[in-house]
């Protein structure tokens, strides 16, 4: 069965149609031909774009010289509220300051810290689900932001304040369709803000609220009593290059980024990963028989056997990247293809159509996890697979993410079976994270 897609638009469609299209979907508002093509111009009377699905030209962006391709401050503007100056929104030296003092306590050997957190949001999450019929988006969105509690600040999701900062993440995100226009649309100055009222009193409320988690840390540092999570690894590193370290409001604009950006995009990998096990039978019994292998206590050497539900993680990640667009802005005169390019259009990176782009993919909207122990599949994993992005400005979470991945996957059908439910076939759309239009629903039934 091919995994669903949704259904693009006609070719040709009034600007004022697409902005409508786009508003309530990104990926349905595009025409198919953007699966086929190697680059795509959009002019509008406001702005021009460019998607870009040429290997070459995503090199160049993301890799040779990522300083000329700066985040426009459009998404700056539209994430401010509950970002402020995050390191997902940032340029330039603040940008690299930034980066300097947060990777530290993403690398490999960090990860290991803080495997044991995660194994007991994985424990959690398996605990919770109950049998027959589930929203799995539901449950996954709580599991993810488990684990980023736990990581970060040694707490459990069920602590109150984590309930809060949960909670409240939930009444943003329904605030977000328009937030995403705001943020992905150039729009022109006069053109009225388009943060509703709700979006910012939640991005207030949840500021509020990892501003008392962080100032109890730096307490809690100070008194020497603070656990050796993310959270207290952060704030004690300096800048090699300043000897600065972060201040509370810079920690608080970090922290609500590790929220989002760490919670939203497990949770629609996970989630879209049961379905596509539900879906795909012969695959769940190879994660279930990998799944068996695993130990009764954390113990980091084992994630290395689990092979096959890392290649159907990344599978998944292929065709339902959480990040479906990026968008940068060129700051010199570019020419791409034999086309000039004037400084401050949109540059559009797509992983949602590389990643299913007809001309360098084999089967592009099949779900085939075999294909990542394939050799044949190299070329297509390096130049066209882009789910954490790529360069300097990749994912800080992606190690973290490719752990997380495949160790909830593994406890979760170790005790459950997911099967779909006939008829009920969920339709990505993309808000903040590719999403189903209507959760996704699977039923589970005990594992004897
Ligand atoms: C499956 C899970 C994840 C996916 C698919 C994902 C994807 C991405 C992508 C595509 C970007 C680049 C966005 C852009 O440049 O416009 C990004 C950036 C970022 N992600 Fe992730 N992410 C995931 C999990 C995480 C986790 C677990 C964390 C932290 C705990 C995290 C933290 C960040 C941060 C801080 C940035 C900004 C990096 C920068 O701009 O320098 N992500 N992520």
């Amino acid at each position: 069965m091919t995994p669903p897609k949704p259904t693009p638009r006609p070719d040709r469609v009034s600007l004022w149609r697409y902005l409508r299209l786009f508003r309530h979907d990104i990926l349905s508002a595009q025409p198919a031909r953007l699966y086929r093509a190697w680059m795509a111009e959009f002019r509008t009377p406001f702005f021009r774009s460019y998607m870009c699905n040429d290997p070459k030209l995503i090199d160049l962006v993301l890799k040779s010289r990522p300083d000329d391709f700066p985040k426009s401050n459009r998404i700056r503007e539209g994430l401010n509220p509950l970002l402020g100056d995050s390191v997902f929104v940032t340029n330039g030296e603040v940008w690299k300051r930034q980066r300097r003092i947060i990777d530290p306590a993403f690398e490999g050997g960090r990860l290991r810290d803080t495997f044991p957190a995660m194994w007991q949001a994985a424990e959690a999450a398996t605990a919770r689900l109950h049998a027959g019929e589930v929203e799995v988006e539901e449950e996954m969105s709580h599991a993810a932001a488990d684990v980023i509690f736990r990581t970060l600040f040694s707490i459990p999701i069920e602590h109150q304040t984590a309930q809060a900062v949960f909670h409240e993440f939930r009444a943003y995100q329904r605030t977000q369709p328009i937030l995403n226009l705001a943020a992905f649309l150039p729009l022109p100055r006069w053109f009225p803000r388009l943060h509703r009222r709700a979006t910012l009193r939640s991005a207030a409320k949840i500021r509020g609220l990892i501003t008392e988690m962080t100032t109890a840390r730096a307490a809690e540092i100070s008194a020497g009593t603070a656990p050796d999570d993310l959270a207290t690894k952060i704030m004690l590193t300096a800048d090699p290059q300043t000897g600065q370290t972060f201040n509370t409001e810079e920690m608080v604009d970090q922290v609500a980024i590790f929220f989002l950006a760490g919670h939203e995009t497990s949770a629609s990998a996970l989630a879209w990963a049961l379905y596509l096990l539900a879906t795909h039978p012969q695959a769940q019994a190879r994660v279930v028989a990998e799944a068996a292998t695993l130990p009764d206590q954390p113990d980091f050497a084992a994630m290395s056997r689990l092979k096959f539900t890392r290649d159907v993680f990344r599978e998944t990640l292929r065709l339902y990247p959480p990040v479906p667009m990026m968008v940068r802005e060129n700051a010199c005169p570019e020419t791409f293809r034999d086309r000039p390019v004037a400084p401050g259009a949109q540059i559009v990176l797509s992983p949602w159509h590389l990643h299913r782009h007809e001309r360098l993919w084999t089967n592009p909207d099949g779900f085939d996890p075999d294909r990542w122990s394939r050799e044949g599949n190299k070329t297509c994993a390096r130049d066209a697979y882009l789910p954490f992005s790529a360069g300097p400005r990749v994912c800080t979470g992606a190690g973290f993410a490719m752990v997380e991945g495949p160790l909830l996957l593994a406890h979760l059908l170790r005790h459950w079976q997911f099967d779909a439910i006939a008829g009920d076939i969920p339709v990505p759309v993309a808000h903040l994270t590719v999403r189903a239009a209507n959760g996704i629903r699977l039923r589970l039934t005990k594992r004897g």
